[in-house]
């Protein structure tokens, strides 16, 4: 095992992309400016940066419009916002909300929120490979549903939604469709418009871009209530001085990620696989948590692998791993509270299992892939 740590867990972070830090290095401090500072040169040029960001954000999303894509500080808040920002503004229209089991907590929690507020939830729940039927979602609309929230691709198990049929179910029937795009933003070609969503996030550090930098795509006409009092930035959307270094650095993160896209999702797949492939051979009693990735390639993300062992193959893979290889446990949020995922326990996943995220990145190597089949085999060896 090599002495630096194998990192597996790019669902969790990525690092930023040497030409994403590149690109924002000079908004730290030759181009400081405030962008909302329109009275001056220093202030206009930030201004520059960030307009010719959004659109490039726009043009990548196909996005109609520049004015579509709000900034956010990652995914949590653009999820809220569209949700809140919805349910709140449409309270006359109706007040019934659609999302499912496996969403990211902060879908979740901001539905579970707006409870208080009189709006009526209805949480899907999904089968056991953790795909959702669109005829489900179709039996979920009802005359007051407002939003239907349900993400494009899972962050613990890696099932990809088919988004296009949600969204073209939702447009005739008049229902707004926000998608939670954070993990399959530069693993799966993402279009508003074919996708037919009304509301998209997208988070910078999920994508080799900086942490704590994230988007709303908002089509108009769609209204949003803001989350946030202030001074009216983005269209009234949200306010708060811009984050220019990091506005830079996420466009030119969904850049590459829109350029490398095939690239990256052939070389991941194929790593990812060689690893499915020795777990299996390894420990026969694997389950798998997902579509399998060999009969259902497209129903699952490239770069996903997730599976549970029971009893002393969980421990032997686990000691195997040791500190050398970085993997999740389930998912990053869910790692920090401790508790069992929603995720594992909403596909029917008991207990007291050992249950491992693998997800391998743009810096992934084969020698680094070797290394972990080795321990693999290493574990299985053990066990025995
Ligand atoms: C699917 C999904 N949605 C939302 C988030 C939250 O994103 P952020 O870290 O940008 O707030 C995450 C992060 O783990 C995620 O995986």
């Amino acid at each position: 095992m090599p002495a630096a740590p194998i990192y597996l867990d790019y669902h969790a972070t990525t690092p930023v992309d040497p030409r994403v830090f590149g690109a924002m290095a000079p908004y730290f401090m030759e181009v400081f400016g405030n962008p909302a500072s329109t009275s001056h040169r220093v202030g206009l040029q930030a201004r520059a940066a960030v307009e010719q960001a959004r659109q490039r954000i726009a043009t990548a999303v196909g996005a109609a419009s520049p004015r579509e894509i709000v900034f956010t500080s990652g995914s949590t808040e653009s999820n809220n916002l569209a949700i809140k920002g919805v349910a709140r503004i449409c309270r006359q229209r109706g007040r019934h909300v659609v999302t499912a089991a496996t969403e990211h907590k902060c879908v979740l929690n901001a539905c579970k929120a707006l409870r208080d507020e009189g709006i009526d939830l209805t949480i899907l729940p999904v089968a056991t490979d953790g795909r959702l039927s669109v005829d489900a979602v179709e039996a979920a609309l009802r005359p007051d549903t407002i939003l239907v929230s349900l993400m494009h691709a899972n962050n613990e198990i890696g099932v990809v939604h088919d988004l296009a049929a949600i969204g073209a179910l939702c447009r005739a029937r008049g229902v707004l469709f926000h998608t939670d795009a954070t993990q399959s933003f530069g693993k799966l070609p993402v279009d508003v418009r074919s996708l037919q969503v009304d509301l998209l996030s997208m988070s910078g550090h999920k994508m080799y871009g900086p942490k704590g930098v994230g988007a709303l795509y908002v089509r108009t006409p769609c209204a949003l209530a803001p989350q946030l009092d202030g001074g009216g930035h983005e269209g009234g959307l949200r306010s708060g001085t811009l984050n220019v270094p990091g506005i830079v650095g996420l466009a030119e993160a969904v850049a590459l990620a829109v350029e490398d896209l095939e690239h990256d999702r052939r070389t991941q797949q194929a790593l990812r696989d060689r690893l499915w492939m020795a777990l299996r051979a390894a420990f026969p009693d694997v389950l798998l948590n997902g579509p399998d990735p060999v009969a259902m390639p497209d129903a699952r993300l490239p770069n996903n692998l997730n599976v549970s062992l029971a009893g002393p193959a969980g421990d032997a893979l686990l000691a195997a791993l040791g500190d050398d290889v970085c993997v999740s446990t389930s998912s990053a949020c869910t790692s920090a509270t401790g508790e069992a995922s929603h995720v594992l326990t909403a596909i029917g996943r008991a207990p007291g299992l050992t249950n491992l995220r693998i997800s391998v990145g743009r810096p992934t190597t084969d020698a680094e892939v070797d290394a972990v089949i080795a321990a693999i085999e290493r574990a299985a060896a053990l066990k025995m």
